[in-house]
């Protein structure tokens, strides 16, 4: 009897084969930078649901890995700021999805005066037994393959990306979330699944994996609408919202009080005294926005002091703040 790891094979091998426009639908445009010019079969081949190429992410010359290669769009992406060989080292499951991402990236050097082949580093392996050592890269990235797994393995595939992080180093992630859950007639087709449409889980549970792996920093950075899935079209009762998000799960040390998980929530002090200081490390400036991080938003909202507004989240973080 075949596996959904087995019917995911099946469905990516033909994509490698042949490209799929479509397959990932995905809203984000590509990158458009000075000098990188993405080849059409790499366009083509685009079976994200979002982006996983950051340039704050990028500096100090980073060793990355990306796991799920595709058609190696995303390993140009990252090559483009690290431009060292070997900078990049992209993992697939697939012979044949190795290949197309060769065979791509090679057209790409055409058309890219500053890239070279062997800045991409490609290699056979699986998510869930990565073929790197321990504490050997600085970013981790993976889009649009984690959704496909199952719990169990989703735990490995994270502990694996973990395992092979240095500290503070990040494992950056775009997947297909859905947070009224999804109906188990379509959690349990496999061929949904690998089309990246019935594995999403609700944006909590993908972080509560995340900090159950010893990640003590999130960030959501990103969440977009992707697909309804309507009971005129698929097996469901009822329609099923679907959106992609953005996340950044840093190696950072557990804090003793939890993961620092920021979702784009904002503190902001408007009363009459100078500054608002809660004596746990924050002090609020009247009328000068704090990011906060989910906790600290909580602590503050428990505290009850006059005059502050902590915001909803925004689930569009982007750096700095509070922790
Ligand atoms: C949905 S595609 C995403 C491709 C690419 N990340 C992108 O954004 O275009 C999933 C990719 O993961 C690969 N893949 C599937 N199972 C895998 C596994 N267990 N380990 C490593 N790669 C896997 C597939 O061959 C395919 O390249």
């Amino acid at each position: 009897m075949s596996t959904y790891q087995d019917v995911t094979n099946d469905l990516y091998r033909s994509a490698a084969l042949s490209p799929n426009v479509g397959l990932c639908c995905t809203t984000t445009p590509a990158w458009q930078l000075k000098d990188l010019h993405i080849p059409q079969r790499m366009l083509d081949m685009n079976y994200g649901c979002g982006s996983t190429v950051n340039q704050r992410d990028l500096a100090n010359d980073p060793r990355i890995l990306y796991v799920g290669v595709g058609g190696g769009m995303e390993l140009l992406q990252f090559a483009y700021f690290s431009r060292q060989q070997g900078g990049v080292v992209g993992v697939d499951v697939l012979d044949e999805m190795l290949e197309a991402s060769r065979t791509n990236l090679l057209e790409a050097a055409k058309t890219n005066a500053w890239f070279q082949p062997d800045f991409v580093d490609l290699r056979k392996g699986d998510a869930l037994h990565l073929p790197l050592a321990d504490d050997s890269v600085d970013v981790a990235a993976q889009n649009c393959l984690f959704n496909i797994f199952k719990v169990a393995d989703l735990q490995q595939a994270i502990a694996e990306m973990y395992r092979v992080l240095r500290p503070k180093g990040r494992l950056v992630l775009s997947d297909p979330i859905c947070d009224a859950g999804m109906p188990d007639s379509l959690v349990h087709d496999d061929q949904l699944r690998a089309l990246c449409l019935s594995g999403a889980l609700p944006l909590a549970d993908y972080i509560q994996m995340l900090t159950d792996a010893g990640f003590g920093t999130i960030e959501v950075r990103a969440r977009r609408p992707y697909r309804v899935l309507s009971p005129k079209h698929y097996n469901t009762d009822r329609l099923v919202y679907i959106e992609s998000v953005e996340v950044c799960a840093i190696k950072d040390p557990m804090p003793a009080d939890g993961p620092c998980v920021f979702t784009g929530k904002t503190a902001i002090y408007y009363g009459d005294m100078d500054f608002l200081d809660d004596h746990k490390g924050h002090v609020l400036f009247p009328n000068q926005p704090l990011a906060v991080c989910d906790k600290t938003a909580e602590n503050l909202r428990n505290s009850f002091y006059e005059d502050l507004m902590i915001t909803d989240s925004t689930y569009f973080y982007d750096g700095g703040g509070c922790c």
